[in-house]
């Protein structure tokens, strides 16, 4: 069912703490939402020692080459499609910032040309009361990678802004973007997502099966044609394989 999203008055940015090196900006605001800190927290850093990606990765990020972003959703209320709809501010703030088009490798990775450009990581405390939830929105988003070295095993695969990319900018869009999207109804969340969506059409491995993508549901499931019948994936089901193969 398409729920309605009511209006939200969240503003990030408010407070906001900045570290010029810090383990993971996900780790500091979750620290600093378990110790009562207000929504709307945003946490920034230079660069990050333990900066993590989803599935137990590491995400590289060169000192002050990226945006790296941790927002504090709270409460976090009922929002099943929050992983949707945080790629959809990414992809609003970057293209504002560049001349890029961005399209978005579910359930939230972002790229531009074949490349990745941002990942997010969300975080946090779905399964208590409503009304004491939260959830941290991590976001790692390359500004300029030209002047950091780049680690042999994302050579080719990474994508970033530009050269003269104001980070106060970026911070400011973003933050905009997030407030915009977080009020959005599911089904413009679901209609944009569609529009975004690089996988619809292409072949797919992962880890447990293969198939050719065919969307997402309402639910934000992604639909795969394997043989004779069409799944539903969950994002915490499934790890899809890197390569991305057919048009
Ligand atoms: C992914 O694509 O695997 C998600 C990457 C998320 C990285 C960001 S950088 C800011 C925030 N702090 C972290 O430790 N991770 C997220």
């Amino acid at each position: 069912m398409i729920r309605v999203q009511e209006p939200t008055t969240i503003r990030f940015g408010s407070p906001h703490r900045h570290f010029e090196t810090t383990d993971s900006t996900n780790e500091r605001a979750k620290f600093l939402a378990e110790t009562g800190a207000p929504g709307g927290l945003v946490v920034t850093a230079g660069s990050q020692v333990a900066g993590r990606g989803r599935r137990g990765r590491s995400w590289f990020a060169g000192p002050g080459s990226s945006l790296l972003y941790s927002a504090l959703l709270r409460p976090l209320g009922d929002r099943p499609l929050l992983p949707l709809l945080v790629p959809l501010a990414v992809c609003d703030a970057a293209e504002e910032l560049g001349d890029r088009t961005c399209k978005i490798k579910w359930p939230n990775d972002v790229w531009v040309d074949e490349r990745k450009l941002a990942g997010v990581l969300i975080e946090g405390r779905p399964d208590a009361d409503p009304a004491d939830s939260w959830a941290v929105i991590g976001i790692g988003l390359n500004l300029d990678l030209s002047d950091v070295g780049i680690p042999d095993d994302l050579e080719g695969r990474v994508a970033w802004l530009g050269r003269d990319v104001d980070h106060d900018l970026a911070l400011e869009r973003l933050n905009r973007a997030l407030e915009s999207w977080l009020a959005a109804s599911d089904s413009k969340i679901l209609e944009e997502f569609r529009r975004r969506d690089l996988l619809v059409g292409r072949d797919l491995e992962w880890d447990g099966g293969s198939g050719t993508a065919r969307g997402i549901d309402d639910l934000g499931h992604l639909l795969v044609e394997t043989g004779d019948e069409t799944i539903a994936l969950g994002a915490g089901e499934v790890s899809l394989g890197a390569n991305l193969r057919g048009g």
